[in-house]
């Protein structure tokens, strides 16, 4: 068997056999997924397989060091158990955690054949804090690989364990299939041949034939098992499992890689900076109800990070696997994902750029949903509207202060003691009048809707509850009952969105609700899913689900901790498996149930999250501090969002918890405008943070920004359209558009729209000036008086309080239109465009748009798309596709930014502009004209 694998490296190798030399031992690494000879030079870590010994991986040692690893390596393959001093000598940053579930004494950890080396100030469990105290020596074993073969899709081979390890339910055969799947994404699973696991019911691209050419090469080390992951074009090293040993046990999953930088980013959803510490940290994944803090899982799990690599290269990792997870950071630097079931599902993606790296990931996980026009508008929210006549109040009060707004919304006040799908017929008596109302004057309507269904009325008197029972909808206990939990009703019953009945019923009281109250969109809050009491009303059973051998760094210390029993048994699979899967599963079926309902395009905003939830749905952040700290994270959560493929995404402007103070509600109207899902929403009891609740000078500040918002919105649109159609990003970290400037891979306090934009916010209280990074090139401020030439720096700008420094990168052309208080009116007004030219004259931009609501124009083709081009003194417009939904928008200006010289004459399809004017202090040339968008246009100047 051996030897017809030995063959098969060959070929694959492209070697041939060699007769009557002596078999190297040294010969434990193979190349597999090339599709030509190795590029010179040969990638590095080709020598360090067989010594198990790839620490850091990305840089080879020289061959006397390489010689000293394989002799340590030989060492741990004659299967010592205790470790010598010289395989202990490993540097601490470097260090992997052999006692990551428990505390090891010396004699613990040795008995696990680990180092055992305490270093203060580190904590003994590594991770959050400091190099392990037990730790792997270099060459531990635990699984070597066998029977190597091709397959249609790439190889396989299966891996055997080597020596029993310390964890229960150990699996002993595993097998690896590499899928080459396309040429910039390789796929690698291991799975246990002999038993089917749970796997991640996500709707992935299909297996198909092995990509011929790739980005990537791979080479893989037998004994003990790993697997480097090379980019081709630089040989560098970007994912290398032999750093430290595999674990493949029932509940507990481990493997590590090498990085090859420390700017990695990703790894949601938590309360972080942009580019993650790799200085000991540990980000564990597991869906959580937690008004966000540093350090601690939150709503959302998203087991993607992506990395830069030297020169402005990136590439990116995917977990495919929904069990409560961590992930540890360290120096090397390197990282261990350590899971809890499931199985090991990776995705590596090769970019070559970051841009492309998002997309990748977005390829498997899914493009994000086009939302309706109107959900791009400013939403007021907030806990304590306590009745409709408040709520009208609120919207009168909006209108009065002339703020725009295109979407109210309720908190649970409306409901009937809590209850989903009810509402209060005192104080919300006049609901569905009201939302005709809102409806008569141009607005839209949204409400909270909880997944907890109470479960403690007389039968007979709720009908969610009753109907659900007999159509055996909810999650269920050990003894087949509903697992019953705690929310703001009191006792709960939790819906099993996995279930096919569930999203039918889920559709029923949906639609039922709507008969009467017909709202546009959907807020699904508490969906982690969250409870009020540990497990359930009856506690947990006590079992290897509720308490497994490794439990990751959850809040609260237990799986159950503010949720419902682990062990509840649920359509798919246990609660173990699919708990952070709980908020996506309902984002589907609410989001299905609006299509189904109202036949437009959905809105739905959830709290919980997971991999591929964009399509589905927006996120907010959920309960955020009124406070400086949360004004800046809410940029880096925004920011990754984007990157995980929710670009619908936002913070509660002015913040939930506690009261906000003037500054902080102007400072953050600013940066909300630029959230691309912008809502105000408070938590009750706190002092009132409508817009209209300021100082006139407060006021003025927070409509400035809301008018500049929806000036925007023809290009924001447009680029949802793009992140929809091509998987773009709407609001972008700095890196993705200047990767080869590292100077922006940290920069987190400013985000760009689009490739043209970018936004510079205050962040600190008392402050009329802020600092912000500029790439290389020209930046015009989007009010067009003053233009920044940089060489990529930072460039302090003046920051009165009404003012968010808005910048146009030059080469971009940008649609706007005139704002009006709902985006009814809005569309309909006249357009603008600013060109942001070149040194050399050039710039260019697009529009998309549709009738802003119905479902699938982009798939079915109704749409318009038009293309801007400016060169050589002249904006001319191009047609791409024109349906009836551009008719009668009028173009009615052009403001061109950087035209160096006064023009004499301007033309507009050839008829003479004789009120342009041009400013040649701020060289801004404003072209008024009145052009069909519908049709093309050329105006030029000279
Ligand atoms: C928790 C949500 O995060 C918050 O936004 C909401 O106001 C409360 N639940 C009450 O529904």
């Amino acid at each position: 068997m051996l030897q017809i694998t030995r063959g098969w490296w060959r070929a694959l190798l492209g070697l041939r056999a060699r007769r009557g030399r002596p078999r190297r031992r040294r010969r434990r690494h193979h190349v597999l997924g090339r599709s030509r000879p190795p590029p010179p030079p040969p990638p590095p870590p080709l020598l360090l397989l067989g010594g198990g010994a790839g620490h850091g991986g990305a840089a080879g040692p020289g061959a006397a060091a390489a010689a000293a690893l394989l002799a340590l390596f030989a060492a741990a393959a004659a299967g010592a158990r205790s470790p010598g001093a010289a395989r202990c000598e490993v540097a601490p940053g470097d260090r992997f955690d052999c006692g990551a579930e428990r505390l090891l004494s010396r004699a613990g950890c040795e008995a696990r054949g680990c180092c055992y080396a305490p270093v203060g100030p580190g904590r003994p469990t590594g991770g959050g804090g400091g190099p392990p105290w037990c730790f792997f020596p270099r060459g531990y074993r635990s699984y070597r690989a066998e029977n190597l073969t091709a397959t249609a899709g790439g190889y396989a081979a299966l891996l055997r364990r080597c020596a029993a390890t310390f964890l229960p339910g150990d699996v002993g055969t595993l097998r690896l299939d590499v899928a080459l799947e396309t040429r910039s994404r390789l796929r690698f699973t291991l799975r246990d041949p002999a038993r089917q696991r749970y796997e991640v019911p996500l709707d992935t691209p299909p297996a198909g034939a092995r990509a011929a050419s790739t980005l990537y090469g791979l080479q893989f080390n037998e004994d003990p098992f790993g697997l480097v992951v090379y980019r081709e074009s630089t040989g560098k090293v970007l994912l290398n499992t032999t750093v430290a040993p595999l674990f493949f046990a029932d509940q507990f999953l481990q493997i590590s890689t090498s990085l090859p930088s420390h700017f990695i980013t990703g790894l949601g959803e938590h309360l972080t900076s942009l580019i993650l510490d790799t200085a000991w940290t540990k980000i564990t994944l597991w869906n959580r109800d937690m008004a966000p803090v540093p350090q601690v899982n939150l709503y959302g799990s998203h087991p993607f990070y992506l990395v830069m690599e030297d020169g402005g290269l990136a590439h990116g990792v995917f977990l495919l696997n929904s069990n409560a997870m961590d992930v540890v950071l360290q120096p090397s630097p390197a990282l261990t994902w350590r899971t809890t079931g499931g199985i090991l599902d990776f995705y590596v993606f090769l970019g070559p750029d970051p841009k492309s790296v998002v997309r990748q990931y977005l390829d498997v996980v899914g493009y994000p949903f086009m939302p309706p026009y109107w959900g791009l508008g400013f939403h007021l929210c907030r806990w304590g509207y306590s009745s409709t006549a408040i709520t009208r109040e609120v919207v009168i009060n909006m209108t009065a202060a002339r703020f725009p707004l295109d979407v109210q919304w309720n908190d649970l006040d409306y409901m009937d003691a809590k209850r989903d799908f009810t509402f209060n017929k005192k104080t919300f008596k006049d609901y569905p009048d009201m939302v005709r109302d809102f409806h008569q004057n141009g607005l839209r309507y949204i409400m909270i809707v909880d997944p907890g269904i109470s479960s403690s009325g007389p039968p007979g008197t709720y009908k969610p509850y009753d109907d659900g029972l007999k159509r055996g909808v909810f999650i269920q206990n050990a003894t087949g009952q509903p697992l019953i939990g705690k929310v703001w009703p009191g006792p709960t019953a939790y819906p099993d969105f996995t279930n096919p009945e569930t999203r039918e019923w889920w559709y029923d009281m949906v639609k039922e609700f709507h008969d009467q109250v017909p709202f546009d969109g959907m807020w699904i809050d508490m969906n982690e899913p969250s409870n009020f009491v540990e497990g359930s009303q009856d506690g947990c059973p006590s079992n290897n689900l509720e308490d497994p051998p490794y439990v990751p760094g959850v809040f609260g210390g237990r799986l159950q901790a503010g949720t419902i029993c682990a062990s509840s048994q649920q359509y798919l699979s246990s609660h173990y498996n699919l708990h952070s899967l709980y908020g996506l599963t309902e984002a589907i079926a609410s989001h299905d149930a609006l299509v189904r309902v109202r036949g437009k395009r959905p809105f739905v905003i959830s709290r919980s999250t997971f991999a591929g939830h964009g399509r589905y749905a927006g996120h907010w952040t959920g309960d955020v501090w009124s406070n400086w700290e949360q004004l800046y994270y809410s940029i880096p959560e925004v920011l990754l969002f984007n990157l995980f493929g929710v670009p619908l995404v936002g913070a509660d402007i002015c913040g939930f918890v506690s009261d906000t103070t003037e500054e902080l509600c102007v400072r953050w109207t600013q940066l909300g405008a630029f959230y691309p899902f912008m809502r105000n929403h408070n938590d009750h009891g706190n002092r009132p943070q409508e817009p209209y609740a300021f100082s006139p000078a407060a006021q003025n500040a927070m409509r400035k920004a809301l008018y500049l918002r929806y000036s925007l919105l023809p290009y924001l649109y447009t680029l949802f359209h793009k992140a929809h159609s091509t998987g773009e990003t709407v609001a972008r970290p700095l890196f993705l558009e200047f990767p080869k400037d590292p100077n922006t891979w940290t920069v987190d306090h400013q985000l760009m729209w689009g490739a043209g934009l970018l936004i510079t916010p205050v962040l600190e209280a008392g402050k009329t000036k802020v600092s912000g990074y500029f790439p290389a090139g020209t930046w015009y401020s989007l009010a067009g008086d003053s233009t920044i030439h940089s060489k990529g720096q930072w460039i302090l700008l003046p920051a009165p309080l009404d003012t968010i420094n808005v910048h146009v990168r030059a080469g971009h052309i940008l649609p706007l239109q005139e704002p009006a208080f709902r985006t009814v009116e809005s569309r309909k007004k006249g357009m603008t465009l600013t060109v942001a030219l070149t040194t050399d004259g050039f710039a260019r931009g697009d529009l998309f748009w549709d009738d802003g609501e119905s479902l699938q124009t982009f798939e079915n083709g109704d749409y318009t798309q038009i293309l801007f081009l400016a060169t050589h003194g002249a904006v001319l417009s191009e047609l791409l596709r024109v349906n009836g939904q551009v008719d009668g928008l009028l173009l009615k200006a052009v403001t061109v930014l950087g035209v160096t010289s006064p023009p004499r004459q301007v033309l507009a399809n050839g008829a003479l502009v004789d009120d342009f004017s041009y400013r040649s202090d701020t060289q801004v040339l404003t072209i008024p004209v009145s052009l069909p968008m519908w049709e093309q246009f050329a105006i030029t100047w000279s």
